[in-house]
């Protein structure tokens, strides 16, 4: 089949990759020509595992090309899916724009019968918003469908979730949409849950604001525990074995970020009251979610005293491991939270340095764990990357000068870190019971 991608970000990219490696002729097209220029030289312009060679691999079988024109896509395809970014105003609404200007090339350039399919993640009633935009601009009739098919692939995994996804979710009003959407996800083997599709856009907001709820819980949890003296990973790990709540996102520490999450609490919480609807539980996870960086940042005070002109190793600046994508990533709140303080910062990430730089100020960036740690007087992880898993302990204590890690993904046994030499804490590892 002849599929078209609009927008080649994470999640663009990676679809079209996805469908080019299934067999597909793939069209991706993207507004940032320089974004295009270098897909087309063979580079990758984000860090995301399996990807690059999965591009280059049906680069090379002509099964997956890229262009900055939208009519490309529009003339040579019979699905587009649509994956532009869908930030939010300040006000939390959704800014429809990049959907709206693509809905509006489209019904320009459009010829024959076309399925268009919203993949970005976007409010309730957005299919039928781009069903109007495309039918105000048509010159001619020409039949269409509009479909919802939200995304849940991770960043870090993005490959992976792509071709084994937990469930697929089909929004359509019409048979011929779904029979297309169902060729196209033939060869998948997760359930397929066909819907209305105002019923699989809330499904994408729901679930985006459920999970980020469980994060938000355990973080209040962690605090208790803290308060008290109690361990939050044995509390996750008892309240989870109730298949109920289930254990999967009771991961105590600095909150989540990343272009998801946050921008879809505000989104639905929005378009929530937009309809008459008082989302006041989402309004807490958020304010949760925020004091939990500043949450931690007091920790960091509590265990070093004050920190005018104390230097400080921060380990991980992006979101989440196995990505370079900042977006709303904790560090960005954290480092110049620290920085007013008077910290003076020495910074690793294994990918992500290269996109830091343009956030952050008065931050030394070094290559590796041990010239970040060289010194300092106390460690913050801020990423749970693996390669700090696996960090020479005894090295560490050699170059730093106060042997403090204050942990903000609880990656390490305290234990552990106590018998290193090191003077530990995580969150919600009960701040009651360390000795300072
Ligand atoms: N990143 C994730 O993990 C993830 C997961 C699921 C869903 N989503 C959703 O998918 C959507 C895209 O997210 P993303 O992370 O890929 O964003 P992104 O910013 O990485 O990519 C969006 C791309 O769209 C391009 N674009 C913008 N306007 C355009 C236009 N008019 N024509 C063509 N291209 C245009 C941009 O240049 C950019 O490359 C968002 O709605 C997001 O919420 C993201």
């Amino acid at each position: 089949m002849q599929i078209g991608i609009i927008g080649s970000g994470h999640v663009g990219l990676v679809t079209g990759a996805c469908f080019a490696d299934l067999g597909h002729d793939v069209h991706c097209i993207d507004s940032d020509e320089k974004k295009i220029r270098l897909l087309k030289k063979g580079g990758c312009p984000i860090y995301e595992p399996e990807l690059h060679d999965l591009i280059k691999r049906s680069v090379l079988q002509k099964r997956l090309r890229f262009s900055h024109r939208i009519r490309d896509a529009v003339e040579n395809c019979d699905i587009l899916f649509i994956c532009v970014g869908t930030p939010t105003k300040e006000t939390g609404e959704t800014d429809l724009s990049a959907v709206t200007q693509v809905a509006e090339q489209i019904a320009h350039h459009m010829k024959k019968y076309t399925l268009i399919v919203e993949k970005s993640t976007v409010p309730v009633e957005t299919c039928l918003h781009i069903k109007k935009v495309i039918q105000k601009k048509l010159k001619r009739k020409i039949a269409f469908d509009v479909a919802s098919n939200p995304e849940f692939l991770r960043e870090g995994s993005a490959v992976q979730d792509f071709f084994v996804p937990d469930r697929i979710v089909i929004g359509v009003d019409s048979k011929k949409a779904e029979e297309l959407l169902r060729i196209v996800y033939r060869p998948f083997r997760a359930p397929i849950l066909v819907t209305d599709p105002k019923s699989s856009e809330i499904i994408k907001h729901a679930s985006n604001s459920f999970l980020s709820t469980k994060i938000s819980f355990i973080n209040a949890i962690a605090r208790l525990c803290d308060a008290v003296g109690a361990d939050v990973g044995k509390v996750a790990e008892g309240m989870g074995l109730d298949p109920r709540i289930n254990r999967s996102f009771l991961n105590a520490g600095l909150g989540f970020g990343g272009f998801c999450f946050p921008k879809d609490l505000a989104a639905f919480i929005h378009i929530a009251e937009k309809n008459g609807v008082e989302f006041n539980l989402l309004k807490d996870v958020l304010t949760i979610n925020h004091e939990q960086k500043m949450y931690f940042v007091r920790l960091v005070e509590k265990m070093l005293g004050s920190l005018k002109g104390k230097k400080l190793a921060v380990l991980g600046l992006s979101f989440k491991p196995n990505t370079d994508d900042m977006r709303f990533a904790p560090s960005l709140d954290i480092i110049p939270a620290l920085q007013k303080r008077g910290a003076q910062i020495s910074a690793y990430d294994p990918v992500a340095i290269a996109e830091s730089r343009t956030y952050f100020k008065q931050v030394k960036f070094t290559s590796s764990v041990y010239e970040a740690c060289r010194k300092v007087d106390g460690i913050l992880i801020l990423t749970e990357w693996r390669e700090f898993q696996e960090m020479d302990l005894n090295r560490i204590r050699k170059i730093v000068k106060k042997p403090v890690i204050i942990d903000g993904r609880n990656m390490y046994d305290p234990q552990v870190m106590r018998k290193n030499g090191f003077k530990y804490q995580g969150i919600g590892k009960g701040f009651k019971s360390i000795k300072r």
